[in-house]
């Protein structure tokens, strides 16, 4: 019964497309809810109106009832008010409030850094503070209590904190639930001291078996340590961070505490958004039957570098943030080998701005074989995805990783370094078997992913029909969200029936 029952869902996140992205977790922002509404749930999103945001174009309105709201934080008062729009879609749409205040997110353009500095902005303690508890606000005025609020990443990891202290003994809002989805552990949010008297906690939260972490005020652990479950985007990440100090980035111990409430849910892609058959950003649309279509892409995507590309020299595409732990680092480090291939390289980013002159050295270092675009460009993404040959993502760790899965959908191989999510999505090519979708090398050194990518390299060049059945292996895959909505909303019903 209790299987079949709807439930009320809010969902608190930093980013969602089209409105705003910077990283995966804006797609599965948006794609997750509308599966949970299809699903037949009742799911509405909370997110920053940040100043980029078009307000005509995505028609925010304002709410009555949710205009000029107050809050302290520390000794300032702040004003702020809640407007309203949809995800755009046809029959599921779902609502998304926007957080909406003049000096913390709308007279800004970016999301967490400040554009001239290249540095977080220094009051990111006191945004998130007001986002997690406008969070309450917005729920009372409203008079609508989700019995699950869905929390993501450290932007909103306060929300089980004070949900569990200040607000413990309020009857309307005590018997909300909390999930904690990590999406990726290296960001924290982690300030000094000083910010827990911002907050409002109560004092004897601000201590390291609560919100401290070696001295520091520190969002992610808020929401580990006060959360009733927690999750993070893939099983062989979950196992990583709850075992290996490193991949935790200094938070194993605090979910080795809580190791049997963490699970790993693989996210799924959006397969009305990332499909080659009906992607309209694409030049020419194609699928596993119409794999010809796909050179006409090639085609496209080659007309970007100087000369012809022969079919014997593959097209290698990487779009990502430009981080170390996305393997930027082993990417500086391989690049002399990479370019001493027979191969077009091109990169679509940003990010560290020391990989951005890096790779604007590169570009012009080796022109005829490197393109390097700065910045983020939706179109150009789809058709790197959609003309490429092999997808290289070498990073560090990845919890789950979204471009791998969208790559193998349009045909694309990828080569990935065995980690995080990348494991359990790509399975590796066993030349004796014809299995597999991609290339996947162990050790992150230089050596290992050359290697590899020689490996794939060497059956693009020379073998040409086992070529065709690793594009096919990958493009049968069924990546879409059916199962990991469905994994959500069993964990949804756990925590709700506990
Ligand atoms: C973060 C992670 C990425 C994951 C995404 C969505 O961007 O780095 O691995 O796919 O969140 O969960």
């Amino acid at each position: 019964m209790a299987g079949k029952k709807s439930l009320k869902i809010l969902f608190v996140t930093s980013e969602v497309i089209p409105f705003m992205k910077t990283g995966g977790l804006a797609d599965v922002s948006a794609a997750l809810p509308q599966r949970l509404l299809q699903h037949g749930h009742q799911v509405r999103i909370l997110a920053p109106k940040y100043g980029a945001i078009d307000e005509r174009k995505h028609k925010i309105h304002e709410v009555v009832r949710l205009q000029d709201l107050t809050t302290q934080i520390g000794k300032k008062e702040v004003t702020f008010s809640i407007r309203s729009s949809f995800l755009p879609g046809q029959k599921h749409r779902v609502q998304v409030y926007f957080l909406d205040e003049p000096n913390y997110f709308a007279s800004r353009h970016s999301l967490y850094t400040d554009p001239l500095s290249g540095k977080d902005f220094s009051d990111n303690d006191e945004r998130f503070i007001l986002l997690a508890k406008s969070v309450f606000e917005l729920i009372k005025q409203l008079g609508w209590y989700p019995d699950i609020i869905h929390c993501n990443d450290w932007q909103s990891g306060l929300i089980p904190a004070y949900l569990k202290t200040v607000y413990k003994d309020d009857e309307d809002i005590q018997n909300i639930k909390t999930l904690f989805t990590i999406h990726n552990i290296a960001y924290q949010g982690a300030f000094g001291k000083s910010t827990c008297k911002k907050t409002g906690l109560p004092e004897s939260v601000c201590t390291e078996t609560k919100v401290l972490h070696k001295g520091k005020f520190n969002f992610l652990k808020a929401g580990i340590v006060y959360a009733d479950t927690i999750n993070t985007v893939s099983q062989t990440y979950a196992k990583e961070i709850a075992s290996d100090p490193k991949l935790s980035f200094g938070l194993m111990d605090v979910l080795k505490k809580r190791k049997s409430d963490l699970h790993g849910i693989v996210n799924g892609i959006d397969m009305n958004i990332w499909n080659p058959e009906k992607d309209k950003l694409i030049p020419h649309k194609y699928s596993v039957k119409k794999l010809d279509k796909k050179k006409e892409n090639r085609a496209a995507l080659a007309e970007k570098f100087n000369g012809e590309i022969d079919d014997k020299t593959p097209i290698i595409g990487n779009i990502s943030r430009l981080y170390s732990t996305k393997g930027f680092d082993l990417l500086q480090k391989a690049f002399p080998k990479l370019m001493a291939m027979n191969i077009r390289l091109v990169i679509l980013g940003t990010g560290d701005k020391k990989f951005h002159q890096f790779l604007e050295e590169m570009a012009f270092d080796h022109k005829d074989k490197f393109i390097f675009y700065p910045g983020f460009d939706d179109k150009l993404a789809h058709l790197i995805e959609a003309g490429a040959d092999i997808y290289l993502m070498p990073s560090k760790t990845e919890p789950c990783g979204l471009n791998q899965m969208y790559s193998m959908v349009y045909g694309t191989v990828p080569v990935v370094h065995a980690t995080g999510g990348l494991i359990d999505t790509v399975q590796n090519f066993d030349e004796k078997t014809g299995e597999g979708t991609g290339f996947v090398f162990e050790k992150y050194n230089v050596t290992s992913l050359i290697g590899e990518l020689k490996r794939a390299v060497s059956i693009f060049v020379e073998q040409p029909e086992t070529w065709t059945k690793i594009m096919k292996n990958g493009m049968k895959r069924d990546f879409s969200w059916l199962n990991s909505a469905k994994n959500y909303i069993e964990l949804y019903n756990k925590i709700v029936q506990e």
